[in-house]
């Protein structure tokens, strides 16, 4: 069954950890965007509203750092509780570097990739990768419409791990609702960030269960 990462940056930022709790017994991570106004113009939160709640919260954290210098935020997240962080391709001329100091930070280790960026650079560290998330959306913002034009590089990615025989899971953020969930399943999707989808909803459990049975 498909994994659900719900997005908080759809959530209500006034009460963040109320909006966790209508969620958090069906989805099987919390997704965290973390932007800088460089990388994407737009700013969210930093590792002290992570901490607040690891504190409180036992599911996975997924950090998306959409930040121009990874490399200075990669301790900070790991150590106020991210799990598993995810950093841009096109933000570092040393990705093998990042990725072996996330590992040593003892955490999961993701290359995200915007819409428009191609394959190849995965080139020589898929091996070390546990994920790869391919962006349906321009980052930056939440609610934005799904881009079709990205489901062919889902089935490159499956291709590409079925070919090399590396497990790294495949990650898709924005636009994810129950129109787009089943094509990007079967394009080789296994885990869903839904946002607007999910905070956005009546009734958020249901929304998720609905997702999970795409
Ligand atoms: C966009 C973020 C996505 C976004 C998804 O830059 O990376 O995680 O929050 O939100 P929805 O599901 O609303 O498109
Ligand atoms: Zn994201």
């Amino acid at each position: 069954m498909v994994k659900i990462a719900a997005s908080l940056l759809a959530a209500d930022f006034s009460c963040l950890y109320e909006e966790v709790k209508k969620v958090e017994k069906e989805v099987d991570s919390l997704h965290f965007d973390i932007m800088d106004g460089h990388f994407v113009p737009n700013i969210t939160f930093g590792p002290q509203v992570v901490a607040s709640l690891r504190e409180k919260v036992n599911l996975p954290f997924e950090i998306h750092l959409m930040v121009e210098n990874p490399q200075e935020w990669i301790i900070p997240f790991a150590r106020a509780g991210g799990d598993l962080i995810t950093i841009h391709l096109e933000t570092s001329h040393h990705l093998d570097r990042l990725i072996t100091l996330i590992k040593k930070e003892g955490k999961k280790a993701g290359i995200a990739l915007n819409p428009a960026t191609s394959l190849c650079g995965l080139e020589y560290i898929l091996s070390g990768l546990d994920l790869v998330l391919a962006m349906t959306v321009n980052p930056g913002f939440g609610a934005q419409d799904f881009l079709f034009s990205v489901l062919p590089k889902i089935k490159s990615l499956r291709q590409m791990a079925k070919e090399r025989g590396v497990p790294f899971e495949i990650e898709v953020d924005g636009g994810i609702n129950q129109a787009t969930a089943r094509q990007v399943i079967e394009a080789g999707s296994s885990t869903l960030v839904v946002g607007t989808a999910v905070f956005g909803a009546s009734d958020p459990k249901e929304a998720i269960l609905r997702l999970k049975n795409s």
